[in-house]
């Protein structure tokens, strides 16, 4: 199944999802109307919002709209945390263009992501549903705990890759928990367990490739900077990796690198990355985790819900932006 194919599953709620974002996003405050047209015009590959959908129809939703409220809101808070993201990694390219803070500034950023978050939360309230106002509230909590837990391992070279884990399981994998969850929360509660295991596994797999590409992709294909987690001094798993498997003067350059921070000895590094075997590890663990991904849907009723979420699960380790 292709990506095409997977979204032709459920082509007209994507459609609906899109048309919701825009039209919800409405302020009277015309800054905030400004950044978040630029927002919706950056687009994403909105994969949340497709998890959320294929989640609800793979576990029996059939009847309303909810999931497309749900999925557009998870899209939301998506689009929130990349805002406040870009930063605090001062980052200034995403989705292709110049971000928030480097188009604008700072405290635009930062004000217009609150909004969203806000926003996102009365859109919440609207659904009605105490489960789902909890899935959401828990999930928001625990992706902000990541992105602090990731602030503590900044710039520290001891860091594990259990603690690594720890971070991307929270920054990246629980709000594709919140769509998965909601999903089955609106098709069939008995499969939350089920549906939040899959995304738990997805989103890490999802992660680590993201942070492989970080050493190995390019601006114009991931329409973000690489380079970045390196200059931030950030422990991701190909530097921990790294670190563990070169000789001592290697891994010792490397570890005074994530100390530092910056772009200095980028292309040693890069060097040492590429031929330690610390990539093929990391594309390895990434296997790993879409095959527990994958895995966790065995106990799913057959359909093509069930077959677009194995072939997202499979699609992610090849992805290329
Ligand atoms: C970016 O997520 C943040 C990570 C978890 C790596 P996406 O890669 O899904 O970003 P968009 O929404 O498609 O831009
Ligand atoms: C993205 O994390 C933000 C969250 C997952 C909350 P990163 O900082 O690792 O991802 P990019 O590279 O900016 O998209
Ligand atoms: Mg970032
Ligand atoms: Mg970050």
């Amino acid at each position: 199944m292709s990506f095409n194919e997977i979204l032709n599953t459920v082509a007209d709620d994507f459609a609906a999802v899109d048309h919701f974002i825009t039209h919800h996003l409405n302020s009277r405050v015309p800054l905030i109307m400004q950044v978040s047209q630029y927002l919706v015009d950056g687009g994403g590959k909105r994969l949340r919002p497709l998890v959320c959908l294929l989640s609800a129809r793979a576990t029996g939703y059939t009847e309303g709209n909810a999931h497309v409220l749900a999925a557009a809101i998870i899209e939301m808070l998506h689009t929130a945390t990349l805002i406040h993201d870009d930063v605090v990694d001062e980052s200034d390219l995403r989705r292709g263009r110049a971000t928030v803070n480097s188009a604008w500034n700072n405290a635009t950023a930062v004000l217009v992501g609150d909004f969203l978050i806000s926003r996102a939360f009365q859109l919440i309230v609207s659904l009605k549903s105490q489960a789902i106002s909890e899935i959401m509230s828990d999930s928001t909590c625990i992706v902000a705990e990541g992105e602090v837990l990731q602030l503590i391992n900044q710039r520290d070279p001891d860091t594990t890759e259990q603690r690594y884990m720890d971070v991307i399981y929270s920054k990246t994998a629980q709000l594709f928990v919140a769509a998965t969850e909601t999903g089955a929360e609106l098709g069939n509660p008995v499969y939350r367990p089920a549906m939040k295991k899959y995304a738990v596994h997805f989103g890490a797999a999802f992660q680590i490739i993201d942070d492989i590409m970080d050493y190995t992709s390019s601006a114009e294909e991931m329409g973000k900077n690489v380079g970045d987690d390196l200059a931030e001094g950030k422990p991701t798993l190909p530097l921990i990796q790294a670190i563990k498997t070169s000789a001592t003067a290697q891994a010792q350059l490397i570890k005074d690198a994530i100390k530092t921070g910056g772009l200095e000895h980028l292309n040693e590094i890069l060097t040492i990355v590429r031929t330690s075997g610390a990539l093929d590890y990391c594309m390895q663990r990434a296997q790993e985790e879409s095959q527990l991904a994958i895995d966790a849907l065995a106990e799913i009723p057959a359909s093509k819900y069930k077959d677009a979420l194995i072939a997202l699960a499979k699609l992610a380790l090849k992805r290329t932006a």
